[in-house]
């Protein structure tokens, strides 16, 4: 038994390798920037294209500050989850300070949004409910609808009128759940959130959002996707992380409704049963929502090498994903492409990820870029370049 266990994933593993599809993990030396140096390219300084570092804060010094000033005053860990003995105040002013910056009633701290997205739905729904799910939704997701027992609907990627007829479906549930991403994350493309208010309480539904991909830069003061378009007070749950804009270290909530949130505290099981935020962790937060409310220079850093990147791309003929959103997804369909496009930019010091199946549909292999509010004009350019030269290297 222990050996065919063995023989069996060494045999996937060989698999997975042959086709090029074997995740390596490149292993970082210095602080995560817009510059960093791996460990298997010594000393060359390589331009990073694929961090959720949208404002450039993962290592700014005041969220550093604010990390060390917090493990002087609270210690390092908990060592408790919430309802036993894991609550710091430092928690509690998180929660509050994310509440108020998200314009909700109260937000619940989970150890990722992973976690988040994993805990509510089982916890809020039951068999006499109905949850329905854009297609594109993040796996936290995915596997959070998998533990509920409600009824499930799939609609194809922001298709208004498959939304629709789900919601007719779904008509003599209880509680109907709609459930979207604010940005899709491996096409850099919006939700229509509009549309799916607008349906949600035409049909009598609740609507949730996963704004992983946009809170701290999208929208005014940087408030997320509700925000972008004036709808934060028709959205029920909102979820999101503290791994990206906001400093990127780890943390995710579930901001909105009280009795919402007051339920998520008695019944979540990854809140439960999961060790608490580390508090300088909280701290170094509450630096970073401090920082992005006012970061409006950093948000036009931001949009401004965006379009330059985006425009570029396009300029060069490559086909881009989405409109405005600092995720550039340059599509190559072949993921061998994607591969030889990477390694080519890799050897010219500039990091991006290809992605392919099953991380994106067969046929619709990528590079995603990631674009960051401490980029600069020469760095946009230089990957401009790059690609650019690649076309005609590799004859893409
Ligand atoms: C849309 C979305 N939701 C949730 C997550 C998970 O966030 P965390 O890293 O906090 O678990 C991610 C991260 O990849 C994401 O892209």
């Amino acid at each position: 038994m222990r050996s065919q266990i063995g023989q069996r994933l060494r045999g996937n593993l060989d698999e997975l390798s042959s086709h090029n599809l074997l995740k390596v993990e490149q292993e970082i030396v210095s602080p995560q920037s817009t510059h960093i140096y791996l460990r298997a390219l010594g000393e060359r300084d390589l331009l990073n294209m694929c961090a959720n570092n949208y404002l450039g804060l993962s290592n700014h010094p005041a969220l550093v500050r604010a990390a060390h000033a917090g493990l002087e005053r609270h210690g390092f860990g908990m060592s408790s989850v919430r309802f036993i003995c894991g609550t710091h105040s430092v928690h509690r002013a998180l929660e509050s300070r994310l509440s108020s910056y998200l314009r909700t009633e109260d937000t619940i701290l989970f150890g990722s949004c992973f976690d988040a997205n994993a805990g509510l739905f089982e916890a809020l729904l039951d068999a006499d409910d109905a949850v329905i799910s854009d297609s594109l939704n993040h796996a936290s997701i995915i596997d959070g609808i998998r533990l509920c027992k409600a009824k499930r609907f799939r609609y194809a990627n922001n298709d208004m009128r498959q939304l629709e007829q789900a919601l007719r479906e779904a008509s003599n549930c209880r509680t109907v759940l709609v459930v979207t991403d604010g940005v899709f994350s491996m096409d850099g493309a919006a939700a229509n959130l509009p549309g799916i208010c607008d349906l949600a309480k035409r049909h009598g539904a609740l609507v949730m959002v996963d704004d992983s991909h946009a809170v701290g830069f999208v929208g005014p003061e940087g408030r997320g996707t509700p925000a972008r378009y004036g709808l934060e007070d028709r959205i029920d749950i909102l979820t999101g992380t503290l791994g990206k804009a906001l400093g990127g270290a780890s943390g995710g909530y579930v901001s909105g409704r009280g009795e919402i949130v007051s339920w998520l505290r008695q019944r979540a099981r990854p809140y439960l049963f999961s060790n608490s935020l580390m508090p300088a962790i909280c701290e170094a937060s509450l630096a970073a929502i401090d920082l992005a409310e006012k970061a409006d220079d950093l948000r036009q850093n931001l949009s401004a090498r965006t379009g330059q990147l985006r425009q570029g791309m396009t300029d060069l003929g490559f086909h881009v994903l989405g409109s405005d959103h600092p995720i550039v997804p340059v599509m190559t369909g072949d993921a061998a492409v994607a591969v030889q496009i990477a390694e080519y930019l890799c050897a010219r010091d500039i990091l991006v990820v290809p992605f392919s199946y099953p991380v994106v549909p067969d046929g619709a292999a990528r590079i995603r870029m990631q674009v960051s509010a401490a980029h600069r004009t020469d760095d946009i350019e230089r990957v401009i370049a790059a690609f650019r030269t690649a076309k005609t290297d590799l004859g893409v």
